[in-house]
């Protein structure tokens, strides 16, 4: 591996019935500023796998062996969850936009965590769906329904909305 790693897992397993694992100890290394691709045949865990490293297994499945972000275990009982999934942003295969404006999309998790002047906001909502393309066409759309977008355009807007709290990390099972 070229240079400092971000994340590694040590013998991770999931378990979404109690006699028998659904992921068997994974241990993989990622670098750090690097894209890495998951590659396997469909059921083979990918996605199980993917949802591990910021805590979305939590109300499915018991996972068991270590997730290591900045050099510290986050498969903890005392870890933060809001915190790591601020840092470690997903994207799904299938867009999931709130039944909000577009606007309240972007802007309800920065607002979580303490982002309260107006001129701050519009300039993350304006940021972000320039880094996805979609400022344009959605610009003059800010407080329209974001389930009147296209499927390709919630998609858009799901990155964006993962992007709008500056994550360190983007997980994205599959998204375009
Ligand atoms: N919520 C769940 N409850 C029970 N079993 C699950 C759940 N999610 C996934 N599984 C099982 O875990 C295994 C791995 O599924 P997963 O969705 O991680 O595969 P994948 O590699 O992402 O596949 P694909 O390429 O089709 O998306 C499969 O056998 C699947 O049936
Ligand atoms: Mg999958």
């Amino acid at each position: 591996m070229a240079g400092p790693s971000i994340f590694h897992t040590e013998k991770v397993c999931v378990y979404y019935r109690p006699d028998k694992p659904s992921l068997v100890e994974t241990s993989l290394i990622f670098p750090k500023n690097q894209i890495a691709a998951l590659i396997g045949p469909s059921g083979s865990g990918k996605s199980t796998y993917l949802r591990c490293l910021n805590r979305m297994n939590d109300e499915v499945a018991k996972v068991t062996g270590k997730i290591i972000y900045d050099d510290v275990d986050i498969n903890t009982a005392t870890t933060n969850v809001y915190r790591v999934r601020q840092k470690i942003g997903m994207a799904f295969q299938h867009p999931n936009p709130f039944a909000r404006s577009i606007r309240e999309n972007l802007l309800l998790a920065p607002k979580q965590y303490g982002m309260k002047d107006k001129q701050e906001m519009d300039s993350t909502v304006e940021r972000v769906l320039k880094d996805v393309a979609l400022w344009d066409e959605v610009k003059d759309d800010l407080d329209k329904s974001a389930l009147a977008l296209s499927g390709g355009q919630q998609q858009r807007l799901c990155i964006a909305r993962t992007l709008a709290v500056d994550p360190d990390i983007l997980l994205l099972d599959e998204p375009a």
